[in-house]
């Protein structure tokens, strides 16, 4: 058995799809390790330390491809690199399944078995193999650095003989992996923190760790959560009150990080333009969201924007790339946690468990169709999303909004 772990060649993407670690790992679960040469160079992985754990290194895609049974990557191949697959591989990746129909047909076409990582049940065995969780979490920190670098004061109180500095007053929107990952950041680094959220149950956990949740409506939160664990897209009176609760807050915060996404759907708008005006100067929004069409109308995908009234907007791609060697070994480990339990430990070769609910929920394209319900299923929702949907384990998109 052979597995092939590519160089990522869409524009922006710094992560590779293997670790040293994970490598030794799929050594000795009876795999042949290929990578591809210089796969790991935007996350320090030199092809030396892929040797060490025990990968030959070929010299380009086709030589790493050839005679594998599975293939790793970050995100989905494009029309070139799937030039050099053949038929009966598997492909194991970030596909952006729900949002890439066209480009799941053309696997299906090549003969590829596909499983789309993003898709991925949220049941407690699956966490381990969960690269939204994995990567988010990255993102929640990293975002909360990228607002202190840009922010032109401090975030902590601080008490000295020049004078005392108020501590930074951070607001998180949207509290999942990322949003709980960014208050505890910000936490640590000594802000006063407040976030909120559509699901009831994230304040528990945002006051355990130490913020203080803003409410917009009780009522209409209760039945916010779907039974996988997303937020539901809200009625509009929701997004009213939302607006007026949250512009109150808004005009008093120093920086906002927004983290909203509702699976299939554009990310919804939380952060109005005018809500940005009533922002003091110098103040920092992070939006976390803006791969997905944005919480902000005015953030741009790959840029930071500054305001007329001095307000930095930072919309970076691919968050959890910029912390490409990280992200790698977390993906990485996704990964094989993944294919661990579809291999033989005795015969070491796979053994795909095709009623496994990791399989089935993943599975995209095999003998030469797509199979995934959520892609052949007939639509019957009468409100289609407009844009991309989230998907922060696939950031890197080639164009701006
Ligand atoms: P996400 O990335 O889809 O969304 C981020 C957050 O935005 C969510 O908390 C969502 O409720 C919130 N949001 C959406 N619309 C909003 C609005 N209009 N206003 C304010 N907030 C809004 O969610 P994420 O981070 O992927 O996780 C959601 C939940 O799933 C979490 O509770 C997490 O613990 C759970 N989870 C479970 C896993 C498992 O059991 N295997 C794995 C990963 C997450």
């Amino acid at each position: 058995m052979k597995i092939a772990i590519l160089k990522e060649r869409r524009d922006g993407e710094t992560r590779v799809a293997g670790s040293p670690e994970v490598v030794t790992k799929l050594i000795n679960l009876g795999f042949q390790v290929a990578v591809e040469t210089d796969a790991g160079a935007g996350a320090s992985f030199a092809d030396a330390v892929f040797k060490d754990a025990g990968a030959s290194i070929a010299a380009n895609a086709a030589a790493a491809l050839k005679g594998a049974d599975v293939v790793l990557k970050i995100l989905a191949p494009d029309a070139t690199e799937l030039k050099a697959f053949t038929k009966g591989q598997i492909l194991i990746a970030s596909l952006g399944a729900l949002t890439n129909p066209n480009e799941m047909k053309s696997f299906a076409a090549a003969g590829l078995t596909t499983f789309a990582m993003e898709l991925m049940p949220r049941i407690s065995r699956a966490q381990s193999m969960d690269i939204l969780s994995s990567q988010s979490n990255l993102a929640g920190y990293k975002a909360v650095l990228d607002a202190a670098a840009e922010f032109g004061r401090v975030f902590p109180m601080m008490m000295t003989a020049a004078g005392t500095v108020a501590p930074a007053k951070v607001f998180i929107m949207g509290v999942g992996v990322a949003g709980l990952q960014a208050i505890a950041t910000a936490k640590r680094l000594g802000a006063v923190v407040t976030a909120t959220d559509v699901r009831p149950a994230t304040k528990e956990q945002v006051e355990s760790l130490g913020g203080k949740f803003l409410v917009v409506d009780a009522d209409m939160e209760k039945d916010a959560q779907t039974e996988g664990g997303y937020a539901k897209e809200m009625p509009p009176e929701y997004f009213a009150k939302q607006k007026k609760v949250v512009a109150e807050h808004i005009t008093k915060q120093d920086i906002v990080i927004t983290t909203a996404l509702i699976p299939g759907r554009p990310a919804p708008v939380l952060v109005s333009e005018d809500m940005v005006a009533s922002m003091k100067p110098g103040s920092i929004i992070v939006d976390l969201a803006v791969e997905a069409g944005g919480n902000c109308p005015l953030s741009k995908l790959g840029q930071i924007v500054t305001t007329r009234n001095g307000v930095k907007i930072i919309g970076h791609a691919n968050v959890a790339g910029r912390l490409a060697e990280d992200a790698s070994k977390l993906f990485a480990k996704n990964l094989l946690n993944f294919i661990t339990p579809q291999v033989d430990g005795e015969t070491k070769t796979l053994a795909i468990d095709w009623q496994d609910e990791v399989i089935t929920g993943t599975l995209v394209s095999k003998d030469g169709k797509v199979v995934h319900p959520r892609l052949t299923a007939p639509k019957t929702d009468k409100k289609p999303a407009k844009k991309a949907a989230p998907n922060p384990a696939s950031t890197p998109k080639r164009k701006g909004k």
